[in-house]
């Protein structure tokens, strides 16, 4: 077995576990490739966060089974946290299956492979141990490299299926980390991103999430630091000073409030009050110049009365998110909150949901106004694939609190820092125009590997 076709779903934290994958099978001198068609195994990295995520796979599952009746040897492996969530159960009712592996197990994965070429496998121990800090991973070219500061989830929100997924909260060593950041800023990489599910409950034992901004900040090459996800009760002093303080560390929380309603939060158990968010929210942006604050809501958890919705609604039009990942709630087997009886039915779910899209594009329309007719700082990512055939070629890149910027390609390279005046706006989008002459020359090179 040679060539292995892998799909991811879900977070980013998926998309750095792909990365991971990638690499470990490279390195078993496997190769990796862009169709199913032409693979000897496919693997799909799969997501259980909403019902939703786990309906898809199972289509792309069927397609595959198509695939596999014309190609017998075909090995088809579904990964991440579906494959963990499901288990066996995955094994016994898809036929089509003959690998399901969860999170921890991707250090075995060529082993893993020749295995269930001659028996269905399944490797679904969670270990609190693992955390692949020594093996390199095969990073997708671009000006952004995500680095996995820690694994899983202690927090169980009763809603969600992560700390079942991906197990006890660990996190990597610092140095090792420092030592990612510079390989890949080595490869070119010029834009960090460290990811985790409570990332800012980041410890080693010795640093915090504070003393990693600061590091990461420090290592030549890196021209920008972000995070992703913060969780609002671990929000402390340090991590909004390091922001503060650090030019390089970008001013863009994403901090997940999930509901506006006392009652709500206190179901969901995430271990905060409506004063206590708002509270860390004043502080981010008191100490924090320009920063951007986006969020995630659920609507529709059981038991949230029209009066809890309306707390939500009323809350964002108070904080004035920049932007809102909104979902229905989706219950999951084996959380808490999945034996609760369901209260708010499909409609309803989704007439709220409307409401809340509505309202928050409204809001983030007139934040996106606000940078009209100003200079500001895009980190060029390189040719926009919005571009139509009929029109200019664009460049697309972020700005620093990290919203999609585009404008007129002016020869720009990709990894570069651009003076950009933004002369339009979509909820979404800011569109400019460029400023000055560009640097003749690349800074850096990009995504080499
Ligand atoms: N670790 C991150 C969230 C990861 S999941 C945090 O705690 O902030 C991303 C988002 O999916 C969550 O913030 C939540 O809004 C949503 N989500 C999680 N479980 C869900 C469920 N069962 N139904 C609907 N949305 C859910
Ligand atoms: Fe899920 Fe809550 Fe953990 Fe986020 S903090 S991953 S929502 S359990
Ligand atoms: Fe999905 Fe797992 Fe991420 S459930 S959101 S892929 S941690």
């Amino acid at each position: 077995m040679k060539r292995v076709f892998l799909e991811t779903y879900g977070c980013q934290m998926n998309v750095a576990d792909s990365e991971l994958m990638a690499g470990v099978l490279q390195r078993a001198g496997m190769e990796m490739v862009e169709r199913a068609e032409d693979a000897d195994a496919v693997i799909l990295n799969t997501c259980a966060i909403r019902e939703h995520a786990e309906l898809r796979v199972l289509g792309r599952l069927g397609e595959f089974a198509h695939l596999k009746s014309k190609n017998p040897a075909l090995i088809v492996g579904v990964a991440g946290c579906m494959a963990q969530h499901l288990r066996k159960r995955l094994l016994d009712q898809k036929r089509v299956l003959d690998l399901v592996v969860g999170p921890d197990g991707y250090r075995d994965l060529p082993a893993l492979l020749q295995r269930a070429a001659n028996v269905p496998t399944a490797e679904i121990r969670l270990d609190r141990d693992e955390t692949y800090g020594d093996l390199e991973p095969k990073r997708q070219p671009g000006v952004r490299a995500w680095v996995t500061v820690q694994r899983g989830c202690d927090k169980f929100c009763t809603y969600c299926v992560v700390p079942y997924t991906r197990g006890r909260e660990r996190s990597l060593p610092l140095a090792d980390l420092v030592r990612q950041v510079e390989s890949a800023a080595a490869q070119g990489f010029c834009e960090i991103v460290f990811l985790g599910q409570t990332v800012n409950s980041y410890h080693d034992g010795t640093h915090d999430f504070a003393d990693l901004l600061r590091a990461a900040s420090a290592v030549p090459g890196v021209l920008r630091v972000r995070y992703t996800s913060p969780h609002p009760s671990d929000m402390s002093e340090r991590v909004i000073a390091a922001m503060a303080e650090c030019d390089k560390v970008m001013p863009h929380v994403h901090l997940p409030l999930q509901s506006g309603s006392d009652a709500i939060l206190e179901a969901m158990q995430r271990t905060y009050s409506i004063t206590q968010f708002e509270d860390v929210l004043g502080r981010i942006r008191a100490q924090i110049p320009g920063v951007a604050v986006t969020t995630d809501v659920i609507v529709g958890f059981p038991g949230e009365s029209d009066a809890d919705f309306e707390a939500t609604r009323a809350f964002m039009q108070r904080a004035r998110f920049d932007s809102a990942f909104l979902f229905k709630y989706s219950a999951r087997p084996d959380t808490r909150a999945y034996k609760l009886a369901e209260t708010v039915d499909e409609t309803e779910k989704g007439r709220r949901l409307q409401v809340l899209i509505d309202e928050q594009h409204a809001i983030s329309g007139e934040i996106m106004d606000g940078y009209l007719n100003r200079t500001i700082e895009v980190l060029v990512d390189g040719p926009s694939n919005r571009g139509k055939a009929d029109q200019p070629p664009q460049l697309y890149g972020k700005s620093r609190e990290f919203k999609t910027v585009v404008w007129p390609d002016d020869g720009s390279p990709a990894g570069t820092l651009q003076q950009v005046k933004i002369v339009g706006t979509t909820h979404l989008t800011l569109l400019g125009e460029s400023v000055g002459t560009p640097r003749p020359e690349p800074l850096i090179t990009i995504g080499v590997s």
